[in-house]
């Protein structure tokens, strides 16, 4: 019987593959998925050969990741907790559904991931998997304490090296990482602690700290056609290569760094540092142009439906009637979001430079203090009259049952 296991190429994931075929007697189908992690690619193939894996898959799906995952949350403003702009949690789904498209083709009973019990990523994995293959195993090594005996990294090396696998992994541990094309997260050591300053000079991979960011500020134009990226600086480009030219840009000025103590599903609050330099330019940029275009009502409603979109995508339901909803009410919404934005970059901020939409509700000779045609200052009385009403009865009824 097959397994496939969702393969990173790092100690975790490695050392699986010998333990599913002692443990279970599973032959292992490795599937690595890019969504754009960039160089950790690297010598993927001899590694999952040599730990014993029969098959690698290496799937790259940065596309469809950009265009089912990235501009849908980009659209609604997906925003967890405020802070996190969502980079590893709305990779899973892609991943799972790739890992499951996968398990089909080669006729396995079960998919097997190296998520800890205490995350979210487990979450989004497995509600991933039971929403698209509900009959497929999951393994997950980490919550199996009668069967998986490795504590620590040393653990791992020294149960690789005892199964003939000798890779040059080291055993002190660095920040728990997640990268893709949208971001790069941090957590672990320092960061446990929220009562300490992250160590930068460490911790940045995608961006410059802003205090080393360039004295000389940049410019960044952007265009969207129907709330969708389509070029960055006059040049026309589909959206991965967008958010690549932007993360340059945004991480050599040390743009969209932050640092949170979120609440992971699970229950626990945890401390994390993201980087997500050409998404928090791309993002703000997109909510520039809705300040134009969008009514105030839809808005208001809008905000709520991203949010609510935020928590669904955290949770990892990401297959799900009520995400298929709040994205179709997105969607219905971003008809007139089409026009250009400028950005100025500058150690760590962005500094607007400007919109511009053919579709734009703003009228100048509405808005400036000189009298046009479509305003009459007297309407201003009747309105506020109406509109202060409830206010006033209100207070008149408090002032009668105060002098009774
Ligand atoms: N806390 C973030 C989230 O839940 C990042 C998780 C990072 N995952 C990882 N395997 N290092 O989305
Ligand atoms: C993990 O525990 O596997 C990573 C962190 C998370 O999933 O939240």
């Amino acid at each position: 019987e097959k397994v496939v296991l969702a393969y990173s190429g790092g100690l975790d994931t490695t050392a699986i593959i010998p333990w599913l075929k002692e443990t279970f007697d599973y032959e292992v189908i490795c599937c690595c998925i890019n969504v754009g992690q960039g160089e950790e690619l690297n010598g993927l193939e001899e590694r999952a050969k040599m730990s014993g894996a029969s098959k690698l898959y290496i799937e790259d799906i940065v596309d469809e990741f950009c265009e089912d995952y990235i501009v849908p949350c980009v659209q609604a403003n997906a925003i967890y907790e405020n802070k996190y702009l969502l980079g590893t949690s709305m990779a899973r789904p892609g991943i799972a559904k790739k890992l499951v498209e996968i398990a089909r083709k080669e006729n396995a009973v079960a998919i097997c991931h190296g998520a800890t019990g205490k995350g979210n990523d487990q979450i989004r994995f497995e509600l991933g998997i039971k929403a698209l293959a509900p009959d497929i195993k999951i393994i997950a090594p980490w919550r199996m304490t009668d069967v998986w005996k490795m504590q620590s990294r040393q653990d791992e090396i020294d149960f690789c090296k005892a199964h003939g696998i000798d890779l040059p992994f080291s055993a002190d541990s660095s920040y728990s990482r997640d990268r893709n094309l949208w971001h790069i997260s941090h957590e672990g050591l320092e960061l446990e602690d929220p009562s300490l300053e992250p160590n930068y000079n460490h911790v940045l991979v995608l961006t410059t700290p802003p205090e080393k960011a360039p004295d000389k500020p940049e410019y960044v134009t952007m265009t969207f056609e129907k709330g969708v990226p389509t070029s960055v600086n006059g040049k026309e480009m589909k959206v991965a290569d967008i958010i690549r030219t932007l993360n340059e840009l945004g991480g050599k000025h040390g743009i969209g760094i932050v640092d949170i103590v979120e609440n992971r599903v699970v229950g626990m609050k945890s401390r994390g540092v993201y980087e997500t330099p050409g998404g928090t330019i791309l993002m703000e940029a997109h909510q520039q142009l809705e300040e134009l275009v969008l009514d105030r009502a839809t808005a208001e409603v809008k905000k709520e439906m991203g949010n609510k979109l935020a928590q669904v995508c955290y949770e990892g339901k990401w297959f799900t009637p009520l995400r298929e909803a709040i994205q179709a009410f997105v969607e219905s919404t971003q008809e007139y979001v089409t026009g250009e934005v400028k950005f100025k970059l500058y150690k760590g901020n962005i500094i607007k430079a400007g919109t511009t939409s053919p579709y734009s509700l703003y009228s100048e000779s509405l808005a400036s203090f000189t009298t046009g045609d479509l305003y009459d200052h007297h309407d201003a009385d009747g309105f506020i009259t109406l509109f202060g009403l409830p206010l006033k009865v209100r207070a008149m009824k408090m002032a009668e049952v105060a002098n009774k």
